[in-house]
Protein backbone atom coordinates (compact mmCIF):
# COMPACT_ATOMS: atom_id res chain seq x y z
CA UNK A 1 0.00 0.00 0.00
CA UNK A 2 2.99 2.46 0.62
CA UNK A 3 3.77 2.27 -3.40
CA UNK A 4 0.10 2.83 -3.98
CA UNK A 5 -0.04 5.85 -1.43
CA UNK A 6 2.81 7.16 -3.52
CA UNK A 7 1.25 6.99 -7.25
CA UNK A 8 -2.04 7.93 -6.74
CA UNK A 9 -2.12 12.11 -7.38
CA UNK A 10 -3.63 13.17 -4.06
CA UNK A 11 -4.40 16.97 -2.48
CA UNK A 12 -3.94 18.29 0.46
CA UNK A 13 -6.60 20.81 2.45
CA UNK A 14 -4.92 21.35 5.66
CA UNK A 15 -2.02 22.69 5.79
CA UNK A 16 -0.67 25.32 7.49
CA UNK A 17 2.30 27.36 5.31
CA UNK A 18 3.91 28.47 8.29
CA UNK A 19 3.70 25.31 9.48
CA UNK A 20 6.17 23.63 6.61
CA UNK A 21 8.80 25.83 7.71
CA UNK A 22 11.73 23.10 8.41
CA UNK A 23 14.78 23.80 10.97
CA UNK A 24 17.39 24.32 8.19
CA UNK A 25 15.51 26.82 6.68
CA UNK A 26 14.56 28.27 10.04
CA UNK A 27 18.09 28.28 10.63
CA UNK A 28 18.94 30.14 6.93
CA UNK A 29 16.71 32.68 7.41
CA UNK A 30 17.32 33.59 10.96
CA UNK A 31 21.14 34.15 9.99
CA UNK A 32 19.83 36.47 6.79
CA UNK A 33 17.60 38.37 8.69
CA UNK A 34 19.51 38.23 11.55
CA UNK A 35 17.00 37.24 13.89
CA UNK A 36 17.45 35.21 17.29
CA UNK A 37 16.29 31.65 17.62
CA UNK A 38 16.71 29.55 20.80
CA UNK A 39 18.37 27.08 19.59
CA UNK A 40 22.00 26.40 18.31
CA UNK A 41 21.49 23.46 16.31
CA UNK A 42 19.02 21.49 14.55
CA UNK A 43 19.35 18.44 16.99
CA UNK A 44 18.70 20.98 19.69
CA UNK A 45 15.70 22.11 17.79
CA UNK A 46 14.13 19.07 17.31
CA UNK A 47 14.18 18.11 20.68
CA UNK A 48 11.93 21.33 21.49
CA UNK A 49 9.83 19.37 19.76
CA UNK A 50 8.14 17.48 21.94
CA UNK A 51 4.32 18.95 21.98
CA UNK A 52 1.84 17.77 25.29
CA UNK A 53 -0.64 19.94 23.49
CA UNK A 54 -2.28 22.37 20.91
CA UNK A 55 -0.79 25.55 22.96
CA UNK A 56 2.80 24.21 24.11
CA UNK A 57 3.12 23.59 19.85
CA UNK A 58 1.30 27.31 19.01
CA UNK A 59 4.30 28.81 21.28
CA UNK A 60 7.21 27.37 19.49
CA UNK A 61 5.50 27.63 15.84
CA UNK A 62 4.87 31.70 15.81
CA UNK A 63 8.42 31.58 17.67
CA UNK A 64 9.85 30.09 14.18
CA UNK A 65 7.45 32.28 11.93
CA UNK A 66 9.74 35.49 13.15
CA UNK A 67 12.39 34.35 10.94
CA UNK A 68 10.26 35.32 7.89
CA UNK A 69 10.56 38.71 6.97
CA UNK A 70 10.92 39.49 3.30
CA UNK A 71 8.56 38.45 0.59
CA UNK A 72 11.03 36.47 -0.67
CA UNK A 73 11.26 34.60 2.50
CA UNK A 74 7.74 33.48 1.90
CA UNK A 75 8.25 32.56 -1.37
CA UNK A 76 11.16 30.30 -0.32
CA UNK A 77 9.17 28.54 2.52
CA UNK A 78 5.98 28.02 -0.04
CA UNK A 79 8.49 26.37 -2.78
CA UNK A 80 10.33 24.17 -0.41
CA UNK A 81 6.56 23.29 0.50
CA UNK A 82 5.46 22.99 -3.57
CA UNK A 83 8.78 20.42 -4.35
CA UNK A 84 7.75 18.22 -1.84
CA UNK A 85 4.20 17.93 -2.80
CA UNK A 86 5.13 17.17 -6.38
CA UNK A 87 7.77 14.34 -4.42
CA UNK A 88 4.95 13.20 -3.06
CA UNK A 89 2.80 13.37 -6.16
CA UNK A 90 0.16 16.11 -4.42
CA UNK A 91 -1.56 17.58 -7.30
CA UNK A 92 -3.50 20.42 -5.58
CA UNK A 93 -3.50 22.00 -2.22
CA UNK A 94 -5.12 24.29 -0.27
CA UNK A 95 -3.04 26.25 2.47
CA UNK A 96 -3.63 28.56 4.86
CA UNK A 97 -1.78 31.20 6.11
CA UNK A 98 -1.79 33.25 9.30
CA UNK A 99 -1.52 36.98 8.53
CA UNK A 100 -1.97 38.26 11.54
CA UNK A 101 1.42 36.18 12.67
CA UNK A 102 2.94 38.47 10.73
CA UNK A 103 1.73 41.76 10.45
CA UNK A 104 1.94 42.14 14.63
CA UNK A 105 5.50 42.36 13.67
CA UNK A 106 5.02 44.75 11.23
CA UNK A 107 5.47 42.71 8.13
CA UNK A 108 3.07 44.06 5.91
CA UNK A 109 0.20 41.69 4.58
CA UNK A 110 1.29 42.45 0.89
CA UNK A 111 4.26 40.81 1.37
CA UNK A 112 3.20 37.98 2.62
CA UNK A 113 0.32 37.36 0.50
CA UNK A 114 2.72 37.76 -2.87
CA UNK A 115 5.45 35.70 -1.68
CA UNK A 116 3.31 33.15 -1.49
CA UNK A 117 1.44 33.82 -4.24
CA UNK A 118 4.04 33.95 -6.38
CA UNK A 119 5.67 30.68 -5.28
CA UNK A 120 2.17 29.63 -5.59
CA UNK A 121 2.04 30.63 -9.38
CA UNK A 122 5.18 29.36 -10.37
CA UNK A 123 4.26 25.87 -8.56
CA UNK A 124 1.32 25.89 -11.12
CA UNK A 125 2.94 26.46 -14.35
CA UNK A 126 6.45 24.36 -13.62
CA UNK A 127 5.42 21.39 -11.03
CA UNK A 128 1.48 21.44 -12.44
CA UNK A 129 0.40 21.64 -8.48
CA UNK A 130 -3.35 24.05 -8.71
CA UNK A 131 -3.96 26.10 -5.47
CA UNK A 132 -5.74 28.13 -3.49
CA UNK A 133 -5.12 30.19 -0.63
CA UNK A 134 -6.81 30.49 3.03
CA UNK A 135 -6.32 33.55 4.98
CA UNK A 136 -7.13 32.72 8.85
CA UNK A 137 -7.78 34.91 11.92
CA UNK A 138 -6.42 34.09 14.89
CA UNK A 139 -8.66 32.90 17.39
CA UNK A 140 -6.66 33.87 20.56
CA UNK A 141 -7.04 37.64 19.23
CA UNK A 142 -10.02 39.68 19.25
CA UNK A 143 -13.08 39.84 16.58
CA UNK A 144 -12.63 43.73 15.92
CA UNK A 145 -8.47 42.43 14.85
CA UNK A 146 -10.06 39.88 12.99
CA UNK A 147 -12.47 42.88 11.55
CA UNK A 148 -8.83 44.51 10.65
CA UNK A 149 -7.16 41.53 8.97
CA UNK A 150 -10.35 41.32 7.00
CA UNK A 151 -10.53 44.69 5.73
CA UNK A 152 -6.50 44.61 4.75
CA UNK A 153 -7.39 41.20 2.50
CA UNK A 154 -9.61 43.05 0.56
CA UNK A 155 -7.36 44.52 -2.10
CA UNK A 156 -6.02 40.88 -2.50
CA UNK A 157 -9.30 38.97 -3.02
CA UNK A 158 -8.74 37.36 -6.06
CA UNK A 159 -5.67 35.28 -4.43
CA UNK A 160 -7.78 33.98 -1.49
CA UNK A 161 -10.48 31.51 -1.57
CA UNK A 162 -12.16 31.39 1.85
CA UNK A 163 -11.35 32.51 5.19
CA UNK A 164 -10.56 30.26 8.08
CA UNK A 165 -10.10 30.48 12.29
CA UNK A 166 -7.25 28.76 13.91
CA UNK A 167 -4.76 28.90 16.90
CA UNK A 168 -6.10 27.90 20.97
CA UNK A 169 -9.27 26.44 20.51
CA UNK A 170 -10.42 26.10 24.04
CA UNK A 171 -12.16 29.14 25.63
CA UNK A 172 -12.04 30.89 21.59
CA UNK A 173 -15.60 29.22 20.56
CA UNK A 174 -16.49 29.91 16.56
CA UNK A 175 -19.62 32.22 18.25
CA UNK A 176 -16.62 34.69 19.34
CA UNK A 177 -15.89 35.29 15.72
CA UNK A 178 -19.49 35.22 14.03
CA UNK A 179 -20.30 38.04 12.38
CA UNK A 180 -16.64 38.96 10.98
CA UNK A 181 -17.32 35.81 9.74
CA UNK A 182 -20.55 36.77 8.08
CA UNK A 183 -18.72 39.70 6.97
CA UNK A 184 -16.44 37.82 4.95
CA UNK A 185 -19.05 35.89 3.48
CA UNK A 186 -20.80 38.99 2.28
CA UNK A 187 -17.39 39.55 0.58
CA UNK A 188 -17.61 36.44 -1.22
CA UNK A 189 -15.02 34.50 0.49
CA UNK A 190 -16.04 30.85 1.27
CA UNK A 191 -15.39 29.60 4.84
CA UNK A 192 -13.45 26.89 6.67
CA UNK A 193 -12.29 26.60 10.33
CA UNK A 194 -11.00 24.62 13.03
CA UNK A 195 -13.30 23.24 15.44
CA UNK A 196 -13.36 19.66 17.54
CA UNK A 197 -9.73 19.55 17.85
CA UNK A 198 -9.03 20.40 21.24
CA UNK A 199 -12.23 21.83 21.37
CA UNK A 200 -15.50 19.37 22.24
CA UNK A 201 -18.41 18.83 19.89
CA UNK A 202 -20.18 21.82 20.85
CA UNK A 203 -17.52 23.91 18.69
CA UNK A 204 -18.56 21.95 15.60
CA UNK A 205 -21.78 22.78 15.81
CA UNK A 206 -21.56 26.52 16.21
CA UNK A 207 -19.20 26.31 13.26
CA UNK A 208 -21.55 24.52 10.80
CA UNK A 209 -24.73 26.59 12.62
CA UNK A 210 -23.24 30.04 13.64
CA UNK A 211 -20.16 30.23 10.73
CA UNK A 212 -21.75 28.57 7.94
CA UNK A 213 -18.42 26.46 7.28
CA UNK A 214 -18.29 24.96 3.80
CA UNK A 215 -15.62 22.68 5.72
CA UNK A 216 -14.41 21.64 9.34
CA UNK A 217 -10.47 21.25 10.03
CA UNK A 218 -9.94 18.68 12.59
CA UNK A 219 -13.55 18.04 13.65
CA UNK A 220 -12.44 14.43 15.18
CA UNK A 221 -14.25 15.08 18.65
CA UNK A 222 -17.37 14.67 16.47
CA UNK A 223 -17.64 11.62 17.75
CA UNK A 224 -18.74 12.84 21.12
CA UNK A 225 -22.44 13.26 19.96
CA UNK A 226 -23.61 10.78 17.90
CA UNK A 227 -26.63 13.40 16.08
CA UNK A 228 -23.84 15.83 14.96
CA UNK A 229 -22.25 12.74 13.78
CA UNK A 230 -25.05 12.18 12.18
CA UNK A 231 -25.71 15.42 10.67
CA UNK A 232 -22.30 15.89 9.04
CA UNK A 233 -22.97 12.42 7.29
CA UNK A 234 -26.30 13.49 6.15
CA UNK A 235 -24.46 16.82 4.94
CA UNK A 236 -21.56 15.64 3.68
CA UNK A 237 -19.29 18.36 5.56
CA UNK A 238 -16.01 18.00 4.77
CA UNK A 239 -13.38 16.93 7.65
CA UNK A 240 -9.64 18.01 6.79
CA UNK A 241 -8.09 15.45 9.46
CA UNK A 242 -4.56 15.56 10.45
CA UNK A 243 -3.78 12.07 11.73
CA UNK A 244 0.41 12.70 12.65
CA UNK A 245 -0.86 16.11 14.68
CA UNK A 246 -3.44 14.42 16.45
CA UNK A 247 -1.18 12.21 17.76
CA UNK A 248 1.88 14.67 18.36
CA UNK A 249 -0.60 17.17 20.00
CA UNK A 250 -2.13 14.54 22.20
CA UNK A 251 -5.63 15.23 21.15
CA UNK A 252 -5.57 11.14 20.45
CA UNK A 253 -3.59 8.91 22.44
CA UNK A 254 -2.10 6.68 20.07
CA UNK A 255 -2.24 6.37 16.41
CA UNK A 256 -4.06 2.78 16.83
CA UNK A 257 -6.77 4.81 18.20
CA UNK A 258 -7.53 7.18 15.64
CA UNK A 259 -11.17 7.82 15.09
CA UNK A 260 -10.73 8.41 10.96
CA UNK A 261 -11.31 5.15 9.77
CA UNK A 262 -14.47 4.62 11.86
CA UNK A 263 -16.08 8.10 10.77
CA UNK A 264 -15.06 7.20 7.05
CA UNK A 265 -16.58 3.87 7.67
CA UNK A 266 -19.90 5.76 8.95
CA UNK A 267 -19.90 7.76 5.82
CA UNK A 268 -18.27 10.69 6.33
CA UNK A 269 -16.33 12.94 3.98
CA UNK A 270 -13.48 12.48 6.23
CA UNK A 271 -9.97 14.17 4.32
CA UNK A 272 -5.90 12.74 5.32
CA UNK A 273 -3.88 16.41 5.25
CA UNK A 274 -0.77 17.20 7.75
CA UNK A 275 -1.39 20.42 9.60
CA UNK A 276 2.12 21.43 10.37
CA UNK A 277 4.39 18.72 8.51
CA UNK A 278 7.79 20.06 9.73
CA UNK A 279 6.72 20.03 13.27
CA UNK A 280 4.46 16.74 13.14
CA UNK A 281 7.11 14.93 12.07
CA UNK A 282 5.60 14.15 7.88
CA UNK A 283 4.11 15.77 4.77
CA UNK A 284 1.12 14.04 3.66
CA UNK A 285 2.16 10.57 2.60
CA UNK A 286 3.80 9.83 5.86
CA UNK A 287 0.01 10.82 7.15
CA UNK A 288 -1.18 8.20 4.85
CA UNK A 289 1.18 5.65 5.96
CA UNK A 290 1.03 6.20 9.71
CA UNK A 291 -2.80 5.34 9.15
CA UNK A 292 -1.95 2.17 6.96
CA UNK A 293 0.61 1.22 9.16
CA UNK A 294 -1.83 1.26 12.39
CA UNK A 295 -5.42 1.15 11.44
CA UNK A 296 -6.63 -2.31 9.61
CA UNK A 297 -7.56 -0.28 6.40
CA UNK A 298 -8.22 -1.77 2.85
CA UNK A 299 -7.24 -0.75 -0.63
CA UNK A 300 -10.56 0.78 -1.72
CA UNK A 301 -10.82 2.72 1.98
CA UNK A 302 -7.19 4.02 1.27
CA UNK A 303 -8.42 5.26 -2.28
CA UNK A 304 -11.64 6.49 -1.01
CA UNK A 305 -9.10 8.93 1.50
CA UNK A 306 -7.79 10.03 -1.39
CA UNK A 307 -10.67 10.47 -3.28
CA UNK A 308 -12.51 12.76 -0.50
CA UNK A 309 -9.30 14.68 -0.44
CA UNK A 310 -10.55 16.19 -4.18
CA UNK A 311 -14.15 15.58 -3.43
CA UNK A 312 -13.86 18.07 -0.28
CA UNK A 313 -11.75 20.77 -2.14
CA UNK A 314 -12.71 24.28 -3.54
CA UNK A 315 -11.89 23.07 -7.54
CA UNK A 316 -14.88 23.05 -9.92
CA UNK A 317 -16.86 20.32 -10.85
CA UNK A 318 -15.39 19.49 -13.46
CA UNK A 319 -11.77 19.08 -12.20
CA UNK A 320 -12.85 17.33 -9.52
CA UNK A 321 -14.67 14.40 -11.89
CA UNK A 322 -10.66 14.61 -13.91
CA UNK A 323 -8.79 13.72 -10.84
CA UNK A 324 -11.35 11.23 -9.40
CA UNK A 325 -11.21 9.65 -12.87
CA UNK A 326 -7.14 9.02 -12.31
CA UNK A 327 -8.00 7.18 -9.19
CA UNK A 328 -10.54 4.29 -10.49
N1 LIG B 1 -4.71 23.98 15.32
C1 LIG B 1 -4.91 25.27 15.57
N2 LIG B 1 -4.12 26.21 15.10
C2 LIG B 1 -3.08 25.87 14.35
C3 LIG B 1 -2.82 24.54 14.08
C4 LIG B 1 -3.69 23.54 14.58
O1 LIG B 1 -3.55 22.33 14.36
N3 LIG B 1 -1.70 24.53 13.31
C5 LIG B 1 -1.33 25.81 13.13
N4 LIG B 1 -2.16 26.62 13.77
ZN1 LIG C 1 -4.49 23.17 11.46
Amino acid sequence: MKELIQKLPKAELHLHIEGSLEPELMFKLAQKNNIAIPYKTIEEVKQAYNFTSLQSFLDIYYAGANVLITESDFFDLTWAYLLTCKAQNIVHVEIFFDPQTHTKRSISFKTVVDGITKALQKGEIELGISSFLIMCFLRHLSEAEAYETLKESLPFKEHIIAVGLDSSEVGNPPSKFQNVFEAARKEGYKIVAHAGEEGSSTYIWEALTLLHVNRIDHGIRCDEDTNLVEHLKNIQMPLTVCPLSNVKLRAIKDMRNHNILTLLRKGLLVTVNSDDPAYFGGYLNENYEAIVENLDISETELKALIGNSFKASFLSEKKKKAYLGLLS
